[in-house]
Parts: structure tokens; sequence; C-alpha cells
């Protein structure tokens, strides 16, 4: 039988594309979440997962829908600053991770990939980060609450890591998650590069954002690793050069940019997760 996986957050824009891809490459998933996905690709069970209780459920045997989980994607949270009061994004998303984390290890599950963000690199960069490209390197930035909460997450997960000898879990710093139809607003980004300087002009196409967790759960080993997963090239018709020519002059370059190349390093997930993107909004405008 497939190994089991259960989404959290298999409703929302990055988990749709998750559910199809572990679906279509195999796994057996199950969609945890608040509200159901109009896919309907993988059973789903409604559950709030900041009830510790619901979360063990969930984790470990739903009536006669399943018996056993075999390993978790976490991607449920409010998913950027400023769409609910600060307190409520903490305890939403604190909340959930904590708890989907702690009823894994009560049920026995060592391979767990989670959502982390880029914002943990620095975004908006009203401080410029250290050099580029922004890779996993330095010491995270958080400047939002939202942010906060992704890096006490990556530290949580570390500690549990060392509890747990043999947990492997996988953080994902994506870039911000975008479909084919959101790509026809790309051109007009040319118009004024300050629109998308807060994340240095990156963006992440869900559909390898989905291939990036699949191969976390394939991933070798044990313990945190975390990973910046962004799309190779930028939102800009501008050539990468110039635009750090233009707004990062003093920086330091730590390898040479050619062409539209993103300035969100995926070396590391190319090189241990074996991170292949294959989608561009160029193919698609
Ligand atoms: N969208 C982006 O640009 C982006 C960028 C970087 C990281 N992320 C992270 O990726 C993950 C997915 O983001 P998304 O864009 O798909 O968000 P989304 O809002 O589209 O989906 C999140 C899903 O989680 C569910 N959820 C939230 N809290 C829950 C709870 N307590 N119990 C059960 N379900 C709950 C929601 O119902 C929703 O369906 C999040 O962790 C987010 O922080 C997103």
């Amino acid at each position: 039988m497939a190994n089991r996986v259960a989404v959290t957050g298999g409703s929302g824009k990055l988990g749709r594309a998750v559910v199809r891809d572990l679906v279509e490459h195999g796994w057996d998933v199950v969609n945890l979440d608040r509200v159901p996905s109009p896919d309907a690709l993988a059973p789903f069970t409604k559950v709030d997962l900041t009830d510790y209780g619901q979360a063990v459920e969930a984790l470990t045997r739903i009536d006669d829908r399943y018996d056993g989980v075999d390993a978790l994607v976490h991607l449920a949270a409010i998913p950027a600053p400023g769409l609910q009061a600060n307190a409520a994004t903490f305890r939403n998303n604190m909340l959930t991770t904590f708890n989907v984390f702690q009823a894994a290890r009560l049920a026995g599950i060592t391979n767990v990939v989670w959502a982390s963000s880029e914002t943990v690199l620095g975004l908006p960069f009203e401080t410029p980060p250290p050099y580029l490209p922004v890779d996993e390197e330095y010491a995270a930035r958080p400047e939002s609450t939202y942010s906060l909460v992704k890096h006490l997450e990556e530290t949580m997960v570390a500690e549990l890591c060392r509890w747990i000898p043999e947990l492997k879990a996988t953080g994902l710093r994506f870039s911000n998650v975008m479909y084919p139809e959101d790509y026809a607003a790309f051109p007009a980004f040319d118009d004024d590069p300050e629109l998308r300087r807060w994340n240095l002009w990156s963006y992440i196409d869900a559909r390898d954002g989905a291939q990036a967790v699949r191969f976390g759960l394939e991933r070798e080993g044990t313990g945190r690793e975390v990973f910046v997963i962004a799309s190779p090239d930028t939102v800009m018709t501008t050539p990468t050069m110039e635009l750090v020519e233009r707004y990062y002059p003093e920086l330091e370059l730590r390898r040479p940019i050619e062409g539209h190349e993103t300035l969100l390093s995926i070396e590391k997930a190319r090189r241990i997760l074996g991170y292949n993107p294959s989608h561009s909004w160029r193919n698609h405008v």
C-alpha cells in the first residue's frame, strides 16, 4: 500500500498543488483543513488544528477512513502578515505548528515537511540583506509577527530534532506562491520595480513548490534542514543585475548573477533535495 501522508492546509493555495502532486506520485493523501478543497482529490477531514485533541486524532486514526499516518506535510497557517490581528496570527500559527509536531511525536511520525517562509530572510528588506543572493547561511531576520512565528517554528523544530533523533524535519522557506492565472499581472511589474522589491522580485510557481515538498518527504537522513524555495527567475523583464545596481549597489555579490536569475539562492535545495523547478511565468504570458 502507498505511504499515507497527512497534508494540513491541503485546501489552500499551495496545499491544493501539493495534494495534486503527491496523489499523482502515488502517495495516499489525507487533507486536514478547516475548509474543504474544491478539487476533492483526497479524503478531507475538517479539523481546527489549534485544538490539540483534534490534531492528535487526525494524525492517528479517523474512524473508518484511515488508521495510521506515515508522514506529515504541515502547511496550515494564516499565510501572510496583516490578514488578521497579530495576536490572532500568532495564536493560530504557533499553536497549530506546536500541536501537529506534538501529535506527530505521539503518533510516531518521523517524516515531516513544513512551510516556513522567505520572510525570515528579512523581508521587506527595509534593512538590506547582508549579501546577495540571499541564502540559508545568515541568522533569521523576522520583521513581522507572521515572520517571527515562522522563525520560532524553525527554532522549535531544531530542538524537537534534538529530543527525537529519528525525526527528519524539512522546512521550506517558500517565496510568494503563484499560479499560471497570476502571471498576466507580471509584465506590469517592470513599470515600477519598487512594487516587488520587498521580496527581491522573486516568486514560486505552486507546482514547483509542490515538487519541493515531495522531495522533502523523500530526503535521506534525519534532523532539521531548511531550504529557500523560489522559482529560478524573477518576476521582472529587467535583467537582475540592473535591479541590483539600481537598488543595492553597495551589497556584496557572492557570485555572478545572470539574466533574470532569482536573488533567492536555491542552490542548497538543488544540491540536497534535487529540487529542479521547471515552470516560469515567461512561458505563460
Ligand atoms: N502564499 C504565499 O505566498 C506563501 C509564501 C511563503 C510561505 N507560505 C506558507 O505556506 C503555507 C500555505 O500557504 P497558502 O498560501 O496555501 O495559504 P492559504 O490560506 O491559501 O491556505 C492555508 C490553509 O490552512 C488552513 N488553516 C489555517 N489555520 C488552520 C487551522 N488552525 N486548522 C486547520 N486548518 C487551518 C486554511 O483553512 C487554509 O485552507 C502557509 O504556512 C504559509 O504561511 C505561503
